[in-house]
């Protein structure tokens, strides 16, 4: 955590991709490539994964499960862009089923509200400034917490952690999905040189920008891998912690129980 009382900072920096920044200057940073991604977002995903975004994001929401009945369910969708998994929990879920999407970036934010909108999804789906760090909303307000492909954007994971916490009800699950550690030996290769060589090269022709692409790239490689994120999340206070890893390690779908 920064110093905040003159003490000197024990813990100043993080990684900006493989570069050692600020914490706050990563966050900066996150936001700038979110700027200009945003208007390419959603289809840069699908050109980047080969449509399997789509699968994965579906794993986890039916993992959420949310009820198809009149019962109410609210769901925390944090760093939750322009509203792709929220708006996939809503189809799944029934006429009271809730999600919020907590972004920092408006211009995310933005493309989401048009897009539930044009949905006639806009009743069960709003969208809500903020940071995953310091959330806007009480306390156990929520039955599920999501975070798809965020966690590893946002500086200071553990104050994440530690909010999901915070705003679940008991009785609550959280639910992570983030790329992962690709160990299938000939796979990981493969895996490496379509991360560093054609990603940006699709960034640069499609959105403009082969540098926020490279960021991608290098995050996902800093991340922790999944035991070590598990013993995170439990060390935020979760029960029941697990995971599964998906497409040989290229996504896990990390969850725990606030009990
Ligand atoms: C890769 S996108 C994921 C969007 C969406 N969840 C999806 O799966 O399509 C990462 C998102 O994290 C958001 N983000 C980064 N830092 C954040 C923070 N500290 N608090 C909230 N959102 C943050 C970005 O603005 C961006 O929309």
């Amino acid at each position: 955590m920064p110093a905040t009382n003159g003490a000197p900072d024990r813990h100043p920096d993080t990684h900006f991709g493989f570069r050692t920044v600020g914490l706050d200057a990563k966050q900066a940073m996150v936001d700038d490539v979110f700027d200009k991604v945003a208007p390419r977002y959603d289809l840069m995903n699908d050109l980047m994964s080969g449509g399997l975004h789509r699968i994965w994001k579906d794993i986890l929401v039916t993992a959420v499960n949310p009820p198809r009945n009149a019962r109410p369910f609210a769901v925390l969708d944090v760093a939750g862009g322009t509203g792709d998994v929220a708006l996939r929990i809503a189809e799944a879920g029934g006429a009271a089923t809730r999600v919020t999407v907590c972004d920092i970036n408006e211009e995310m934010l933005a493309i989401g509200r048009q897009r539930a909108a044009r949905r006639g999804l806009d009743r069960n789906v709003t969208f809500t400034a903020g940071n995953a760090e310091n959330l806007p909303f009480g306390d156990r307000g929520y039955d599920a917490g999501t975070i798809a492909f965020g966690i590893r954007n946002v500086p200071r994971i553990e104050a994440a952690l530690a909010e999901f916490h915070r705003m679940l009800r008991p009785g609550g699950r959280f639910l992570c999905l983030e790329f992962s550690t690709v160990d299938v030996p000939g796979l990981d290769a493969l895996y490496d040189f379509y991360s560093f060589n054609v990603i940006p090269a699709l960034g640069r022709a499609v959105a403009g920008d082969a540098e926020a692409y490279r960021y991608l790239v290098e995050s996902i490689r800093r991340f922790p891998r999944p035991q070590a994120f598990a013993d995170m999340i439990a060390a935020a206070g979760f029960r029941r912690v697990n995971w599964r890893v998906l497409t040989g390690g290229v996504v896990a779908l990390h969850s725990g129980w606030r009990l």
